[in-house]
């Protein structure tokens, strides 16, 4: 490599380095709205379709479950699909940079109505948790995220009021990957669904569901918070370090 060549090579690749990196959010960021929206319109709206008791005689979702609690678990059901869906949907677009940085009105009402979805939603995600068939398997996964998706729900306003950007926008990262839960509920559950199969092992429909379903509650979103939180180093942002304990 010659001198000239040396010189200006780190200015030619820089650009290409951030087209791609460019290139490479908008592709994760349209893969994350497009599944939102499939999992709002496949596994939300069946729900507002029929009553609970014709839904279960269709086997659609967990309507054989909830048909047969409480009208109080009932409404929380509902109450929570509408603040699941509104923030899955609200929350991917909040992540579109044009929209924040031409719009910025839009961006901060939409997080206002993110924030309450949010609240909402895991409000009655805890009221219905321990009615999971998971048990307490579902009852502790649904309800550890439940209370993590209010508590970095919280983090992320009371960042923002003190105008800490940064923190804000690293809250929002661990709260949209708790959110995300909603998606990759949907995507592990088939997987494990299935894995017998492709193992070879005899397989029935009830007891791999009843396998899989008992992983899920955690399985959702163990995954989602440690990803976030390596995005959140690697966008440089406030994140969470284990204290080191120095030996004298
Ligand atoms: C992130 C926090 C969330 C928590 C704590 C949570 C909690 C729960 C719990 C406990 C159940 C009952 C599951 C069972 O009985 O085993 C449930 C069901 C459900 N949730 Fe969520 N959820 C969350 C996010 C979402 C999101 C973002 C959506 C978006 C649409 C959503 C939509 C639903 C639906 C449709 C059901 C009914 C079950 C089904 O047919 O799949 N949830 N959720």
């Amino acid at each position: 490599m010659t001198r000239v060549t040396r010189l200006i090579e780190p200015v030619r690749t820089a650009p290409l380095a951030t087209r791609n990196r460019r290139a490479g959010r908008r592709i994760a960021w349209t893969f994350v709205l497009l599944t939102a929206l499939a999992v709002v319109a496949f596994s939300a709206v069946p729900y507002f379709t029929a009553s609970l008791s014709d839904l279960a005689g269709d086997d659609v979702g967990l309507a054989s479950t909830y048909a047969e609690t409480s009208v109080f678990v009932q409404g929380a059901l509902y109450v929570h699909i509408v603040g699941g869906a509104i923030a899955l949907v609200g929350g991917a677009l909040q992540f579109w940079r044009g929209l924040r940085d031409r719009v910025p009105r839009v961006h901060r009402w939409v997080g206002r109505i993110y924030l309450v979805a949010v609240g909402i939603g895991g409000i009655a995600g805890l009221v219905i948790a321990p009615s999971s068939p998971a048990g307490y398997v579902g009852f502790f996964g649904f309800g550890a995220l439940a209370v993590l998706w209010l508590v970095t729900g919280w983090r992320a306003y009371r960042a923002i009021r003190r105008r800490d950007v940064p923190s804000h926008q690293a809250w929002m990262i661990r709260n949209y990957a708790l959110t995300y839960a909603g998606v990759t509920l949907r995507l592990w559950l088939p997987l494990l669904l299935l894995a017998p199969l492709l193992l070879g092992q005899p397989w029935e429909f009830d007891s791999a569901f009843a396998n899989a379903y008992a992983a899920v509650p955690f399985l959702c979103w163990l995954p989602n918070l440690v990803f976030a939180e390596w995005l959140i180093r690697r966008r440089g942002l406030p994140s969470y370090r284990l204290p080191v304990t120095r030996v004298s």
